[in-house]
């Protein structure tokens, strides 16, 4: 049971790392042009300031190319844990990472409509704005991968361990001094 759980988790974490690394890689490479060029709805900004193109673009080619780096690793690792970690096809990983973009985008959208402004926070949602669309994008990328791969354990356990994760790495970054605030 106990060594279940920790396979459990481990192929947890294993499958959404393309999915976790895109919000990192859009801190560290945002900036320039705004996706809404600016415009507003209702007199708010569509999206605001904080999703540009540059980081968005880099964040999904950031979990693009880790699929990839991840696929290299996974007899090695898969040794190392003693089980079977999965692979990735590329359109998992493109699903992965580009659905981790809009699902945080999409929240952006929402924040912006209920008077949020940039950078406010919104508990729930920004937690776990990615993994919904991560996991709605993967589905629709690769769909015989994500019912072989998701199973309802792993999911679980994704919808558990995702939001204990992006508030570690998040309080991790804004201590750091890469991000403004600490979620
Ligand atoms: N970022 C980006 N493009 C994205 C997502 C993030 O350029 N698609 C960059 C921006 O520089 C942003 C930073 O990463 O300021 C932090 O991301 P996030 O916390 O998602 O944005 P916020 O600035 O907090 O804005 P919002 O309130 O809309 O979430
Ligand atoms: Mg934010």
């Amino acid at each position: 049971m106990a060594a279940s759980l920790v396979s459990l988790v481990v192929t947890a974490f294993w499958v959404m790392l393309p999915a976790y690394v895109p919000n990192n890689a859009a801190v560290l490479a945002g900036g320039g042009r705004p996706i809404d060029g600016g415009r507003t709805w209702d007199g708010r900004r569509i999206l605001g300031d904080g999703k540009t193109w540059r980081g968005t673009a880099a964040g999904t080619l950031a979990g693009m190319v880790l699929a990839v780096v991840l696929n290299a690793i996974e007899p090695s690792v898969s040794g190392v844990v003693g089980f079977d970690l999965p692979t990735f096809p590329l359109a998992a990983g493109f699903g992965l990472a580009l659905g981790a973009m809009f699902g945080d985008i999409g929240a952006s959208f929402l924040k912006r409509r209920s008077g949020r402004e940039r950078g406010a926070a919104f508990p729930g949602l920004d937690q776990l704005d990615f993994v919904v669309g991560a996991l709605v994008f993967a589905y629709i990328a690769a769909p015989a991968w994500f019912t072989a791969t998701f199973t309802l354990p792993v999911l679980v356990v994704v919808l558990v361990i995702t939001p204990i994760l992006h508030v570690v790495t998040n309080v991790g970054a804004y201590l750091l001094g890469l991000k403004n605030e600490p979620w």
